[in-house]
């Protein structure tokens, strides 16, 4: 898979990599960029990857953001810095477009041989832009909320692949859901009667799977825990047979289709996922013997990333499919993966810029323009995503410890603690890594800090801008001729 998904990369030959850069499409105003020619990183880049080609999964992968020797940070062989210089606001969101079709190739490829769909978590990720690339991927989509739903099929998702969920979904979401033919799972027993009620309003019979909460420690941070008991997600197991008798009570309104789970999220361990898909499979038995024609296993989501940086070796998506392939296939069964994070998390920095350095009493302090606004991972679960410089720090800079905090008005609004870094001057560019996932899709604007604009590096080196910068007048815009 490496050699197709990095194909991209490896055939650019120079020339055509300059004319993609004198010519970008879609591109307003980051001429100067465009002006860069290909740097040796590219190069370097370039052949880094076609040696890797053949390598196992663990270590073919190369994060699209590196260091390279110069001391600059680099995204698909372009200068972090190039683009901080010339965006019309900072901070800002900058994907890699290429590393997204990675990743989805990365599960494609795991997938080989399994009837599969790949429904993304769009909560990770709400960029128009992004859904389009990944439903030309291939992927359906996974909905929590009925403006999900709609904004998948904008972005012109096949309904049949895409999955809704939720433990409180409303009654007009499910009618959408039921008119659009999308797979709805049951969380609970008035989710049920909901759904059959949508059913009746749509006069469309919705393929359910039920939600079954398999009671599986996921070993992660509480706040992203759902797959055990006392969770507010899923049926508990011993009512099974109460939701099995409401399905067949309701033939003209329900098909069971399929049990889904979903543990938590970022989970490093494989086997957690094998627990749960060996007691899934138990269950569809059971289910399948009560006459049941059921085809679908859902596992829902949750791989974890190397947000630490520290070159441990994670689990890829092949790690994780392999883990659960026999029991699908001795079951004959079409596996749903939900993945959010491992496909769209390191696809993304954001960058920031450097207003200042202070001290006070022992804590130094980085103050930039970004916060938890933008990026409230590390406040709410004290998460930690890599923070580095995008350029050389100037040749006489302190090494010390910082606290990396924002400019909002609360002692929360930190990017992160205790980070050891070279004292950038005022004005440096400075990232905060694998903010691709839940990081923009859980911005606020908090401080009437107005939601940043994002954009991607293209295939051909370019930069285009994928959503607009949100303003001042758009606020305005909520309290007009009121
Ligand atoms: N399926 C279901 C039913 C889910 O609840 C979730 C995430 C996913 C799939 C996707 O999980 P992923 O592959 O992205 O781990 N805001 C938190 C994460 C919350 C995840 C909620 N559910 C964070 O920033 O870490």
């Amino acid at each position: 898979m490496a050699t197709a998904a990095h194909s991209h990369l490896v055939s650019h030959t120079p020339s055509s990599l300059c004319k993609s850069l004198r010519y970008p499409p879609n591109l307003f105003s980051l001429k100067s960029i465009l002006a860069i020619k290909p740097t040796s990183r590219t190069f370097s880049l370039r052949a880094l990857l076609s040696t890797t080609a053949s390598e196992p999964e663990t270590q073919k992968f190369q994060h699209c953001f590196t260091k390279s020797d110069d001391g600059f940070l680099y995204c698909e062989g372009l200068r972090v810095q190039d683009v901080v210089d010339f965006v019309e606001r900072r901070p800002f969101y900058l994907y890699s477009k290429p590393q997204i079709t990675r990743n989805v190739e990365a599960y494609k490829d795991a997938l080989e041989g399994l009837s599969s769909i790949i429904g993304y978590a769009i909560k990770a990720n709400n960029n128009l832009k992004i859904l389009e690339h990944l439903r030309h991927l291939g992927c359906g989509a996974v909905l929590v909320s009925g403006n999900e739903l709609k904004l998948a099929l904008h972005a012109g998702f096949d309904p049949t692949k895409c999955i809704f969920n939720g433990n409180g979904k409303l009654l007009e979401d499910l009618v959408l859901a039921a008119e659009a033919g999308v797979f709805v799972n049951v969380d609970s027993e008035f989710d049920l009667e909901n759904i059959v009620a949508a059913a009746r309003i749509a006069g469309k019979k919705v393929n359910v799977l039920l939600r079954i909460n398999p009671d599986v420690d996921p070993q992660v941070h509480p706040y992203v825990a759902t797959g055990n008991k006392n969770s507010k997600f899923g049926i508990r197991n011993e009512k099974l047979q109460w939701f099995l008798d409401a399905v067949k009570s309701h033939p003209n309104e329900l098909k069971l289709v399929g049990a889904h789970c979903h543990l938590g999220s970022t989970i490093t361990k494989v086997d957690i996922f094998r627990d749960a898909a060996v007691l899934m499979v138990n269950y569809i038995d059971e289910i399948r013997a009560q006459g049941f024609q059921i085809d679908y296993l859902n596992i829902g989501g949750g791989l974890g990333i190397d947000y630490h940086h520290t070159g441990a070796i994670l689990p890829a998506p092949r790690d994780l499919i392999d883990t659960v392939r026999e029991l699908v296939l001795s079951r004959n069964l079409n596996l749903i993966i939900e993945p959010g994070r491992s496909l769209i998390a390191n696809t993304c920095c954001l960058v920031n810029r450097v207003t200042g350095v202070k001290t006070n009493g022992t804590k130094n302090f980085i103050v930039i323009d970004g916060s938890m606004a933008e990026l409230i991972r590390p406040s709410l679960y004290d998460a930690y995503q890599h923070i580095e410089l995008v350029s050389p720090p100037p040749s006489d800079a302190e090494v010390s410890t910082f606290d990396v905090v924002g400019p909002v008005c609360e002692s929360a609004d930190f990017l992160g603690k205790d980070r050891k870094l070279p004292t950038p001057s005022r004005g440096a560019g400075l990232v905060v890594h694998d903010a691709g996932a839940y990081c923009m899709s859980m911005a606020s604007t908090y401080n009437l800090k107005m939601r940043p604009p994002e954009y991607w590096v293209e295939d051909d080196g370019s930069v285009s801008k994928i959503r607009h910068a949100e303003t001042f007048e758009d606020h305005l815009k909520f309290f007009k001729d009121l």
